[in-house]
């Protein structure tokens, strides 16, 4: 059967990442979360003082980018695949506030940018691959065979994301879990380098008011059209 690469934008806490997985797994696709990547350069540059105090170096992150390595690997007991930053597993790092806080600022880096998108490149050139991010049908994949972008409120997004936090233990407060996402969306929409935004021929889904279940038909029915050629 005719494999296409499909790229899922959109603002942070969407779901982007649980439909692209659920419709990779569904297709026998690879599914890359390109936020992770992201993620795992803000860790490194935390881990190295690159960030401290709420100051980060930026001409010494760049230096530093030949030294940052990232991988995907999956094992058959994990559900998705895990970032490894330099050899380290990293997954259950990276998605902490401290991190979402600095990795809007580290993703509007050029650099940053070109390294990372030049690595999401190669991981598509076989397709058969679901992508989702903030620049994926604009910059990564332009001619992906389709586009979705995704949207809820902000309300609606920082409620699902306090709800994932307090599920693992983190002890947070749902203002300041809203002010991230309110901060985040204003700096990746307002970035000079591929800033989010829907490209023309996306197809958008305000999933405020739809359950993971309804989201996934509607994404996969899209995705049967493409292969087949509709
Ligand atoms: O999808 P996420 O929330 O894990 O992404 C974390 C940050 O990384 C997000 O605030 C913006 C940035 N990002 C990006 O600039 N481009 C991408 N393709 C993916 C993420």
């Amino acid at each position: 059967m005719k494999k296409i690469t499909i790229a899922i934008d959109g603002y942070s806490s969407t779901g982007k990442s649980t439909v692209a997985k659920q419709l990779a797994d569904y297709l026998g696709y690879v599914y890359v979360d390109s936020g992770a990547m992201y993620r795992a350069v803000t860790l490194y540059a935390m881990q190295q003082g690159i960030i401290s105090d709420n100051h980060f170096d930026v001409e010494k992150l760049k230096e530093s980018l030949p030294s940052i390595h990232l991988r995907f690997l999956k094992e058959a007991a994990w559900n998705k695949a895990h970032i490894f930053l330099n050899g380290k597993d990293v997954e259950d790092k990276i998605r902490n506030l401290e991190v979402s806080e600095f990795v809007s600022p580290i993703a509007t880096i050029h650099e940053v940018r070109v390294k990372l998108v030049a690595q999401q490149q190669k991981m598509g050139l076989e397709k058969g691959v679901v992508m989702d991010g903030r620049d994926i049908g604009t910059v990564v994949f332009p001619n992906a065979e389709l586009k979705i972008f995704m949207n809820a409120s902000a309300k609606e997004r920082a409620q699902r994301r306090y709800q994932e936090l307090v599920a693992r233990g983190d002890d947070i407060q749902f203002n300041d879990v809203l002010k991230n996402i309110e901060e985040r969306d204003y700096i990746d929409t307002t970035r000079d380098d591929s800033p989010l935004r829907k490209a023309s021929d996306a197809i958008e889904i305000d999933n405020s008011d739809m359950n993971l279940e309804d989201q996934f038909h509607t994404v996969l029915q899209l995705a049967k059209d493409r292969i087949a050629g509709r």
